[in-house]
């Protein structure tokens, strides 16, 4: 499988009020998110998701966005500070090790990867890493676009989830998706 980054423009489309026809935030986040949680949105594009997370988690919680591309970033910065919700939105440029994520162990309760884990090389030293971050009972959502990721390929990464840990709890139905919901074992 090709591992190519979504190029930055498509962060837009990505992020369109379109989109939230098919991906609504309310259906397929609020029910894992509470107030004060710390929330990981892990390739958060242009904020996809960022700025719903920021409202579920409430002004007690906080969302940790981090891509490995500036120009997203820099959009999540904007559309946070045009929301009002940049005080419980902090953005990290995820580098060529996984210093970036340091100070996380064990203190998110709920991360996301929206997309994310067919642009990642090493599917099990990324889910290495988040379950590292994860606190007790912390869980993470994994969902890949029906599209570009097979149902063989999926399976893959399911696999690469359990072997680094990961036990699966649940495969929530999200459209035009595949999708797992996994629990340190
Ligand atoms: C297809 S976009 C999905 C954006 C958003 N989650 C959504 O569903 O609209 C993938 C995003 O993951 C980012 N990305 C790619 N590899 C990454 C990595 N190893 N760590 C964090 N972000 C990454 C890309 O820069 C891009 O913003």
């Amino acid at each position: 499988m090709a591992h190519h980054v979504c190029p930055w423009w498509m962060g837009w489309f990505l992020a369109s009020p379109i989109r939230r026809l098919v991906h609504n935030p309310r259906t397929i986040l609020a029910p894992y998110i509470r107030p004060g949680m710390t929330v990981m949105d892990l390739g958060p594009g242009m904020a996809t998701f960022t700025l719903d997370l920021a409202r579920f988690v409430g002004p007690t919680g906080r969302v940790i966005a981090a891509d490995v591309q500036t120009r997203m970033l820099e959009q999540v910065k904007k559309r946070a500070a045009k929301a009002g919700l940049l005080d419980r939105i902090e953005t990290r440029l995820v580098g060529d090790d996984d210093s970036w994520a340091g100070d996380l162990a064990g203190k998110v309760d709920f991360a996301l990867a929206f997309y994310l884990v067919h642009e990642v090389p090493d599917a099990r030293a990324f889910f290495t890493l988040v379950r590292s971050t994860l606190a007790p009972g912390g869980r993470f959502l994994v969902v890949e676009p029906k599209m570009h990721v097979s149902a063989r390929a999926y399976a893959a990464t399911v696999e690469a989830a359990r072997q680094t840990g990961f036990a699966i709890v649940d495969y929530p139905k999200v459209p035009r998706s595949r999708a797992a919901l996994l629990e340190p074992r």
